[in-house]
Formats: C-alpha cells, structure tokens, sequence
C-alpha cells in the first residue's frame, strides 16, 4: 500500500456483495485497511467475523486485522438474509476455514481507540451492514463524530424504494434507531443506496470476465456472484443482480463515477408499517439541514471496470 494511502475501517455483515467490497479495498494500493470491524446482519456475528477472515485470507492478506461487534441491532431483533446470501453468507464458493485469528477486543472498542488515536478527518469509515457498531461507538465516545474524515454507507432506498418491505432498504430496516444515530451525528456522510446499485448488474458477461481473470480471487468471486444474483434475478428479473456494497470503495477509488445531491435524510423508527424507510429530501421541500450526499446515479461499465482490473491484482 502507499506511504500515503487513505486509511479506512471496513464495517460490515459479509454476505457475497461485502466480501466483493472487501477484496476490492484490499487490492487497492490507494487505501490502507486499518481493520475490519463485524457486526450481525446478513448471517449472525460467528459468521460475518469468520467470513471476513475468509475474504482476508483469499485476498492473501491474512494480517489484516478483524474484530466482531454487535451481535443484534440496538433495539429491534435480529433479522437475517439467509434466503439471499445462503446459510453461511457465503454460499458459492468453497472457501477454507481460516487460519488467521480474530482480535482481541470489541469493534466497537477498536473504532473508538483508532479514531481518536489517529489524526483527526485521517480515517474514512466504510459502512457496508447495518450500522449498530458505527452508533454504539457514537454513544460511547461521542468526541469521535468530528475526528471521521468521512462516512460511505450502503444503505437505504429512495426512488427505488425498499429491498426488504415496500418501504425499506436491508441494511437500514435491520437496525433503523442505529442508522438514526448515525445520521444525526455531524459525520460528512456518503450515502449508497439502492437507486444507484440497482443500476450496478452482474451480468453474465460482467461475471464471466471476472472468472476469466484466471486465478482463485476471479474464480471465488464468479462463484460468490452466480450464488448470490439467483434471488435478486428472479424478484427483478434483470441479467445478473445489484452489487450493493462495492459501490462503497469504488466511490473512494473513483468518486467521478456517481452523482447525487447533498440533501436531508431521516430513517423512520416510528411505524411498523415503514420501518427503516430513509426519507431523502431530494427536492429540499424542508428546512431540515442536508447531512448526506445521496447518490442516484453510477456509471455502471466503468464500476465493473474498475472492479475487474483491481480483482486481477489479487
Ligand atoms: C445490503 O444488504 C445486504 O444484503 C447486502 O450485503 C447489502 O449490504 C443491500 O440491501
Ligand atoms: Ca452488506
């Protein structure tokens, strides 16, 4: 990695689309993964952490350093997507199990220990779950908001709508009190949400270019993505399904390829009816002050050329 890479966190509920992400951070000599902090979501926390010591693993980097958080979301229970990602949250490839230990410590202890051992605005958070580790470390240690350089989230759904109810976008629905948290917080936030990587298919001929790449990170991650685009190309019927949680790193590797606006976003905690929902005021109708820059637009061919030229250096 470079002297002068961007240091980022990865959290995270690996699931296929976040271990995509992961090796595409990894493999890029622009970013300097200071650790991967799991939470619950995809599949329970023994998973997530176990799978992203997987992905570290078939990255060839197994000193990277990966700590378990929450194991259920601030308020609500825990509700899974073994129905999309499989019963591991891996389902796919046959990865071996790791050999690379998990660290001592809590995630929620090691974000608040780094950002406030680190220059302030020096670290970049990565959000790619739900956001239950982010809050919880906001509301131990609340002087660590304006030491975040900036905040890239999955999550949430505007014109797109929800992934999980009518109203609601997964990562957001699974812990919607922590998203809150996390969105009052005065953190300089990026916002992904479904509007854009449900522009970001992987196609057929997206996926055969990335197994041609002819090593074991091209044909895992082919793997990884024929397993898990079957459930969102039946509900859609699209050739190939949104890789959400990529768009994350690709936007630090190449913000130009996305554009959106600077505008409001509140979750609803309130109704069980839209629970989760993120409310964007896109039109600023309201006098609520703008506090995420939410994308809606992706230059897809250039995302997954990106990703293919990165995965090869793997
Ligand atoms: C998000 O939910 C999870 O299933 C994916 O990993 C992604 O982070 C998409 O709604
Ligand atoms: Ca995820």
């Amino acid at each position: 990695m470079a002297e002068t890479a961007r240091k980022i966190i990865i959290d995270t509920d690996p699931g296929q689309d976040d271990a995509v992400a992961i090796l595409l951070a990894l493999a890029s000599p622009e970013l300097a993964v200071l650790g991967i902090t799991a939470v619950a979501g995809n599949v329970p926390l023994a998973l997530t952490q176990l799978n992203a010591r997987k992905i570290c693993e078939l990255a060839g980097r197994p000193d990277t350093i990966v700590h378990a958080g929450a194991e259920r979301p601030l308020v609500r229970d825990l509700v899974t997507a073994e129905y999309v990602h499989g019963k591991s949250g891996l389902d796919g490839p046959d990865l071996p199990e790791p050999s690379m230990p998990l660290a001592e410590g809590h995630a929620v202890d090691f974000l608040v220990d780094t950002l406030m051992r680190e220059a302030p605005g020096s670290v970049t958070l990565c959000a790619l779950g739900p956001l239950t580790n982010i809050a919880l470390a906001l509301i131990r240690e609340p002087r660590i908001a304006p030491r975040i350089g900036e905040l890239v989230l999955m999550g949430g759904g505007f014109f797109e709508g929800g992934n999980t109810t009518p109203a609601a976008e997964f990562n957001i629905y699974v812990d919607p009190h922590a998203a809150d948290v996390v969105l009052r917080a005065g953190i300089p936030t990026v916002m992904m949400p479904l509007d854009v990587t449900h522009q970001a298919l992987t196609t057929a001929a997206r996926v055969a270019a990335i197994r041609d790449l002819g090593t074991p990170v091209g044909a895992a991650t082919a793997a990884l993505l024929e397993f898990f685009e079957r459930f969102d190309e039946e509900k859609y019927g699209t050739d190939g399904g949104p890789l959400h949680d990529p768009c994350v790193i690709a936007y630090l590797l190449n913000p130009r390829l996305f554009s959106g606006r600077h505008c409001n976003v509140a979750v609803e905690t309130g109704s069980e009816l839209t629970m989760g929902m993120t409310v964007v005021d896109w039109w600023r109708v309201t006098d609520r002050p703008p506090n995420a820059m939410v994308m809606r637009r992706i230059d897809h061919e250039g995302f997954f050329a990106l990703l293919t030229e990165r995965l090869a250096r793997l």
